[in-house]
């Protein structure tokens, strides 16, 4: 077998793990996130969340990437025959959630184009958004274009691909997003946002904010699906993990607060709290265009600040997306002995063909509802809520209690000291368990809406 491709260094990784974990997640769904859930409280408690569950999760993974130098499923497969089924979850949920984000990367597409050539100003029309997302071809195009562009960049290898293009991309979303947050939070009446986005409010604190919290800190830091694991088997021995695992945290959660601050208060200062707080998913598509639109300037600002917000989430989307789809080709590479490159196209074209019934769940399968959901919402549901939790799960109790801590242990220490030791240890085998069960059960609770906690 040809020598495994490897990142050239620690920071090709980081920034790759990064470009993974930041995405549609971090832009879209946190801040709204935040906006309802109390603000700065619960900002708090998904800070606390990251150090200790995130951590534990995300490091447990890219050990067990390194250590074998394999993908999800013959990484745990020669860990311990008997467990592969956990990769097999993993990567199946990476292919059925690259499958409806190719979607919704395709609407941010049409977006970023629609500021671009100065039609924004339909995309801020009442309905616009439900109306264009209802057509039978037009979302399919943008899907085509963002799919193949995943594809390219995988198809461009570990180093000259997914390294150098995160290299890239990384950096320039750092810079965009900061100078977007900037902006926000200096237009009149923007200050009330900040305050609310800011200072927790400890009234607002309910077990909700945890659940919630804690199914969007999985999520975001891309956990549960074998990427991590995928990525860490092209670590080199030499690289410290458990600080390669922090910086990816800071990256992470640094972009999910700038994101926060980008929305929030120019919400606020648009609409007033009631707009943020009950925007909910419908935020990044239908509020802010709309929020873009009242910046006045005869329609300069409004084409600027939205071209360089919707590059931003493109950005993020796209080395999501990659990510997604290097952890699906790296199993069947690793299983099959299949060409990397009959790999990738087989699999590009798949989430493809998969993600037009999402795309048409909108519009002409309009009439296909399952739970009340639409499909793209069904199977955003499947895997974060059922899905990702089981596997993280599982992860836990398998690293906890079948491997043993120590095996991790032994793996982070044969190239730095382990800080977070203890804590990993406690978490993985205890703590971890105990809170997914309690996440997994009240998801499934709220959707059958048997109960609300
Ligand atoms: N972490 C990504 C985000 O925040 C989403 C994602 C989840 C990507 C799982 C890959 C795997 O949007």
């Amino acid at each position: 077998m040809a020598e495994r491709s490897k990142f050239s260094g620690q920071l090709g990784f980081v920034l790759a793990a990064a470009g993974s974990a930041v995405g549609l997640g971090n832009i879209w769904r946190f801040p709204y996130l935040a906006a309802k859930y109390g603000g700065g409280i619960f900002l708090l408690v998904y800070l606390i969340l990251v150090v200790t569950f995130g951590f534990t999760v995300m490091i447990a993974e890219v050990a067990i990437g390194r250590k074998t130098g394999l993908s999800p499923v013959d990484a745990f497969r020669k860990l311990h025959k008997r467990f592969a089924f956990i990769g097999v979850l993993g990567s199946f949920s990476a292919f059925i959630i690259l499958s409806y984000y190719n979607v919704i990367g395709g609407w941010v597409l049409k977006y970023l184009v629609s500021f671009m050539t100065g039609a924004h100003t339909a995309t801020a029309q009442e309905g616009f958004f439900d109306a264009y997302i209802g057509g039978a071809f037009e979302p399919i195009i943008w899907q085509t274009i963002f799919v193949v562009a995943t594809l390219a960049v995988i198809l461009g290898g570990v180093k000259k691909g997914i390294e150098r293009v995160s290299k890239v991309l990384m950096p320039v979303l750092v810079l965009l997003s900061i100078a977007i947050a900037i902006y926000s939070c200096t237009l009149p009446g923007a200050m009330e946002g900040v305050k609310y986005y800011l200072l927790p409010n400890f009234q607002d604190f309910s077990a909700t904010t945890v659940l919630a919290a804690m199914g969007q800190m999985f999520y975001s830091m891309s956990l549960a699906m074998g990427i991590m694991i995928t990525y860490g088997s092209y670590l080199r021995k030499e690289d410290d993990l458990e600080k390669a695992v922090g910086q990816i945290e800071i990256f992470d959660t640094g972009v999910a607060f700038l994101a926060g601050l980008m929305i929030i208060p120019a919400v606020f200062a648009a609409g007033g709290r009631e707009t943020a707080v009950n925007a909910g998913p419908s935020l990044m598509f239908v509020t802010l265009p709309g929020v873009f639109e009242k910046m006045g300037g005869g329609g300069i600002m409004s084409a600027i600040v939205g071209s360089a917000f919707f590059l931003l989430v493109l950005l993020a989307a796209l080395t999501s997306a990659i990510s997604l789809m290097e952890a699906v080709v790296a199993t069947i590479c690793d299983r099959f002995a299949i060409k990397r490159r009959t790999a990738a196209i087989g699999i590009a074209v798949a989430v493809f063909l998969l993600g037009i019934p999402s795309s048409l769940g909108f519009g002409p399968l309009s009439f296909i509802k399952v739970l009340g959901l639409s499909i793209l919402d069904l199977f955003d549901f499947i895997t974060n809520a059922v899905l990702m939790p089981i596997t993280a799960l599982l992860t836990c109790l398998f690293v906890g209690w079948v491997i043993k801590p120590k095996t991790i242990v032994e793996e982070v220490k044969l190239s730095s000291r382990f800080r977070r030791e203890k804590l990993f240890c406690i978490v993985v085998k205890y703590i971890a368990p105990i809170f997914i069960v309690l996440i997994l059960i009240s998801s499934v609770l709220d959707m059958l809406g048997i109960a609300k906690i």
